[in-house]
This record gives C-alpha cells, sequence and structure tokens, in this order.
C-alpha cells in the first residue's frame, strides 16, 4: 500500500497515477486519487488494479495538486467503498491514510456519535474528526493538528482542504513517508521510487511530526507546533533500476540479477588487500555480544536461518532466530550481552519494527541489515550493513534473500576474525563461486520450466523435504510456490515428514527434495525413498559430487555452507514457472504487500 501527493504547476494526473504505478509493487487490492481545481475535489476510486483506475479517470480534468492511495485492506473489506481517499462529511476534506489506527472506535465513540459513516475503515474517522474539530476552530491547520495528536498507532497521512488550493497536509507516525523536493512543486510519497521520474531530493519525516507542503515551500512541525529545520537528502535509486526492460516480470529479472549482486557485495565488502572490509562498530558489537537475536519476517527470517549456521559455526556466538510477529509479544528470556540483527529487505516492516523501538527503550544495541539505505530500521538501529542488491520490486523476494545471506556469511567470517578464530573459509572468494554457479543456474531456465511443467502444473500441493541448511531453503521454496502460484506448499525437515505430514502424501503428490549435504546424503534419499515408496513424485535436486543418476537436476558445485545460494535458485525458478503456467499475476500476487507497515 503507498501513498503519492503533487502540489505545483503542471498537471498532476499523470504523476498521481505513475507514482501509484510505481508502488504498485508493495501489494495492494483497490486504489484511488483526488485532484482539486476551481471547480471542486474530482474524486476516482476503483476495486481493483492502477490500469482500471486509470480507465475510471476523467481525461479531461486538469488540476495542479493532488493525492493518490493504493490500498491494502486491513479494516473493511477490497471494495471501491473502502477504498482511499476517504472524505469529511461535508466533503470538505479529503485524506488517504496507510498504516492502522488502533483506537479509531474510542475516537469515533467520543467525538463522532452524530456522524453517519460511508465506509468500514479506520481512516474515515481521521477525516470526520478533522472536520469536527474544524467547525470548532475554523482553522484547518489546527482541526489537523487536533486530529493528529490524538491518534494512536500507524499513520501516513495525507489531507486537502477544498477551500485551499495551496497546501498539502502531510502526518507521520510509525508508516514511511517522504516529501520530495521540486522547483515550483513538491511531491509526497510512501518511498523514492513513486517520485523519482521528477525529484531525486528528499526530506525525512519522522514520526510525530506533521509537514505542511505548500507550491514553493514545505513546513516540517513537531505535534506542537514547533517548526523543524530538516536538510534534504538525494535519493541513491537510478530510475532506470526500476523498470523492467525486456523482462516479461520483475521477479524473472531479479533472479537473473542474483549473480550480479554477490559480485557487488565482494566488491563493497572487500578491502585492497582482498580482505573483508566491514564497519569496525558491527564488528565490535559482534565481538561483545554473548548471544545474538535475529529478528525478521517471511523471506528475511529464513534468510536469518541461513544466518545462524554461519555465526554460530563460523564466530562460535549462539544465536536465536526469531519472527518478529511474535517476539513483539512473547519475548524470550535474554542474555546478559544480546545483540539484535534485524534482517529486512524493505527496512520497513512494522512488525520488525514494534521490536525494534522496544529493544532500544530496554537500552540494547541493534545492527540492521537491508536493501534500503535510509529507511526506518536502518535509521533507528545503531549499526547498518546494506545488501546492494538494488531495488526489488517483485513482491516474491528473491536477490534480496540470496544478498542477505551473503552478507550474513562475510558478517560471520568477520566476526571470527575478531575473536582470533581460524578459518579454512574465504567468503569473499567463495561467494564469486557462487556468483558463476548461479549464472550457470539461470541459464538452464528451460530445465527448469520442464519440471516445473512435469510436477506442479496441476497439483493441488506440494511439500519440499531437505536436511541441515538444505531444510531452511525447503522453508524459503515452500514459501515462494505458495505465494506465487497459490500452491500449497511446505517445506519440512527431512526425518519429520513421517511423523504426520506424510499422511498427506497420494499418488502423484510432488516432493522436492534437496541433497547438497554430505553428511545427511544417505538419510535424505532414505526419506526420498519413504516418500516414494507412498506414491509421491519424487523429484531430487543434489549438487555435484554427491549426484545419483536418478536425480533431477544437479547444481554446480559451491562451498557447502553456502549451498543455499545455490539450491535456492532452482527453487526460485520453479516458482516462478508454476505460477506462470497457472496464470497467475507473478509479480503482484493476491492478498501480498511488499512491503507490510502495519502490524
Ligand atoms: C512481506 C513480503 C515478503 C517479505 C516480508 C518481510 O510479507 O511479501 O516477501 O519477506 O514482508 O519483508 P522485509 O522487507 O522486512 O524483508
Amino acid at each position: 500500500c503507498g501513498i503519492v501527493g503533487y502540489i505545483g504547476q503542471n498537471d498532476t494526473k499523470e504523476i498521481l497515477l505513475n507514482g501509484l504505478e510505481k508502488l504498485e509493487y508493495r501489494g495492494y487490492d483497490s486504489a484511488g486519487i483526488a485532484m482539486l481545481n476551481d471547480n471542486g475535489m474530482n474524486l476516482f476510486k476503483v476495486k481493483g488494479r492502477i490500469a482500471a483506475l486509470r480507465d475510471r479517470v476523467d481525461n479531461s480534468i486538469s488540476a495542479t495538486m493532488g493525492i493518490g492511495h493504493t490500498r491494502w485492506a486491513t479494516h473493511g473489506v477490497p471494495s471501491e467503498g473502502n477504498a482511499h481517499p476517504h472524505q469529511s462529511a461535508s466533503e470538505r476534506f479529503t485524506l488517504v491514510h496507510n498504516g492502522v489506527i488502533e483506537n479509531y472506535q474510542d475516537l469515533k465513540k467520543e467525538y463522532l456519535s452524530d456522524v453517519t459513516f460511508v465506509s468500514e475503515t479506520d481512516t474515515e474517522v481521521v477525516v470526520q474528526l478533522i472536520e469536527k474539530f474544524f467547525e470548532k476552530h475554523q482553522d484547518t491547520v489546527e482541526a489537523f493538528r487536533q486530529t493528529i495528536s490524538l491518534l494512536k498507532g500507524s499513520y501516513a497521512i495525507g489531507m486537502i482542504d477544498a477551500k485551499d488550493q495551496d497546501t498539502l497536509y502531510v502526518a507521520k507516525n510509525k508508516s514511511p513517508l517522504l516529501v520530495g523536493l521540486g522547483q515550483g512543486f513538491n511531491v509526497v510519497a510512501s518511498d523514492a521510487m513513486a517520485t523519482l521520474k521528477v525529484t531525486d531530493q528528499y526530506l525525512e519525516i519522522f514520526d510525530q511530526e506533521i509537514v505542511l507542503v505548500n507550491r514553493s515551500f514545505v513546513e516540517v512541525q513537531k505535534l506542537n507546533g514547533t517548526v523543524v529545520d530538516r536538510k534534504p537528502y538525494t535519493a541513491q535509486i537510478d530510475s532506470s533500476d526500476i523498470e523492467k526492460g525486456t523482462y516479461p516480470h520483475f521477479m524473472l529479472k531479479e533472479i537473473d540479477e542474483q549473480p550480479f549482486v554477490m559480485r557487488k557485495i565482494i566488491q563493497e565488502y572487500q578491502d585492497e588487500n582482498n580482505q573483508i572490509k566491514l564497519d569496525q562498530d558491527v564488528r565490535e558489537a559482534m565481538k561483545a555480544c554473548d548471544r545474538v537475536y535475529i529478528v525478521a519476517c517471511g523471506t528475511s527470517y529464513h534468510a536469518g536461518l541461513v544466518g545462524k549456521e554461519f555465526i554460530e559455526k563460523l564466530a562460535k556466538v549462539p544465536v536465536e532466530v526469531h519472527v518478529a510477529s511474535e517476539f513483539s509479544y512473547n519475548m524470550p528470556l535474554l542474555s546478559e550481552k544480546p545483540l539484535f540483527v534485524f534482517i529486512s529487505q524493505s527496512g520497513e516492516t512494522a512488525d520488525s519494527r514494534a521490536v525494534l523501538v522496544k529493544i532500544k527503550e530496554m537500552g540494547y544495541p541493534a545492527l540492521t541489515i537491508t536493501n534500503v539505505p535510509g529507511s526506518t530500521l536502518s535509521r533507528e538501529a545503531d549499526y547498518t550493513l546494506n545488501l546492494y542488491a538494488g531495488p526489488e520490486i517483485a513482491v516474491a523476494s528473491t536477490k534480496a534473500y540470496t544478498a542477505q545471506i551473503a552478507v550474513l556469511a562475510i558478517l560471520a567470517v568477520d566476526t571470527a576474525q575478531a575473536k582470533g578464530i581460524e578459518l579454512d573459509f574465504d567468503p569473499l572468494q567463495e561467494l564469486a563461486i557462487v556468483a558463476n554457479a548461479m549464472e550457470v543456474l539461470t541459464d538452464q531456465k528451460e530445465a527448469i520450466e520442464d519440471l516445473a511443467r512435469n510436477y506442479l502444473e496441476t497439483t493441488r500441493n506440494a511439500f519440499f523435504i531437505g536436511r541441515s541448511s538444505d531444510y531452511y531453503v525447503c522453508l524459503e521454496g515452500a514459501l515462494k510456490l505458495k505465494e506465487i502460484s497459490y500452491i500449497q506448499a511446505e517445506g519440512f525437515a527431512g526425518g519429520e515428514l513421517k511423523h504426520g505430514t506424510i499422511a498427506l502424501i497420494e499418488e502423484g503428490t510432488p516432493v522436492i527434495a534437496l541433497a547438497t549435504q554430505t553428511d545427511v546424503n544417505y538419510a535424505i534419499r532414505s526419506n526420498v525413498q519413504e516418500v516414494a515408496a507412498r506414491g509421491a513424485n519424487a523429484m531430487v535436486i543434489s549438487m555435484k559430487g554427491l549426484e545419483q543418476d536418478s536425480d533431477a537436476f544437479v547444481l554446480p558445485h559451491v562451498h557447502e555452507l553456502l549451498t543455499p545460494l545455490a539450491t535456492v535458485v532452482p527453487l526460485q525458478l520453479l516458482a516462478y514457472y508454476a505460477a506462470l503456467h497457472r496464470d497467475c499475476d507473478v509479480d503482484k500476487p493476491r492478498n501480498l504487500a511488499k512491503s507490510v507497515t502495519v502490524e
């Protein structure tokens, strides 16, 4: 979900629609725009895609200010009525909002019992409240400020007063929001990608700040009205990075980019003597802690599981890996000197941020590993390691996952070196071999497409099994498949399937087994026999050196610690082709958001 706003000299329609298209990757199920001109407010909303919104918008309308929104439903079903922008009863105020207003029912009861609501959203309470306070004060800034001061929860808000063609009212708490600066115009966006076409100069907005955005100036205020001085920064994204080029889907482009990302990471984390180059403070923090707590969601959580292996095996530091949404409410007993490591592609995931806020309050140090420098999780942690994967647009994460694993390997080895542990493993050299292996793999798309056709085209479910680090990749392979092809898929530790789930194996059920680990090669192959004997359509993906004649696919050899970087590639491609053959929307799967900014 996302927000875009414009106030300037030119027609706003295309800037808003184009901005919303650039935010599509974040996931959404309805969309809308509102544009103000001398004839008043022009509002257009649809359930579904921006393409439908384009069809709906009246092209003859011209306006030089407006706000747009993509909604990922939280309160109220995806529908035209629940889509933003929302308006107050008199239609004077029009507002878009990302986030969740936790006290909306209390506010409704206390202030708005006489108002008839037209949507089921928490957002409508905000806009109705602004009108209520306006009736009292006859001052829009005051009404806006008073309303924002009462909100509990997360919000990024853009608001227009139909009687004022010179101001966009903006507010932020927890949900991401930036103000972009131009010559004679200014923009508002959930992320810079939405408005890179018009400016690369941005102002960071902090929590509980209000911004008044005019054509020629921007004023950032604290909730109490104090004006804040804020310098702009230059967004480091190249607008060509966010185009598909000749690829049919961003996901395929991003899978193919993985070898380059590996090489970029080597380059960024290597000094002139070919040694690891890493922030000294991060090194000290890793050395000083007695336990690492990795906190993440989704794919980033899966990368964290692989990271645990690296840090424990190489640096001999105990590691716990936690799902952020669980950690916030059910905190484990902490060690004396914990270090928190947040892994997040976007750096904006609300569940992870909730944990970061909590552990900072408790006084613990935090490191964020992210693909977006300057993101909330990066700003608020003590240290950041960048992934250098370039913008990831497809909802299903691919290159960020492999980048996370690569950076975690470098971090683990750096920590080992800091502790004086001798290792027979040079991650930079081994990652270079991985990059080559990935290239070999992405060149074998046809073979993998055939496997997807033979094993996954018509199935209802599928299982992935593996042992040791292959197991972690199975979790990720299953997640990829379910996210984009809607096949019910689960990843299991090889030995575990027989303790229950084997009951689901029927004639022809696909079971994809990974066999890249020497010491469990025999064991995983026994598991394959067990399921095959019960009718499963089993396929083994193995690694050169451990392969058998019957294996469906053999990966080039990479260092045994780094096999997840190779095994995941065919699994990403299997998911991609399965989704393609089943006519699914690969880059924008139903119900999913790329950047989940609500808890
Ligand atoms: C969403 C995305 C996933 C992603 C997860 C964590 O659910 O759909 O692909 O893995 O968020 O995102 P993060 O940006 O924190 O890595």
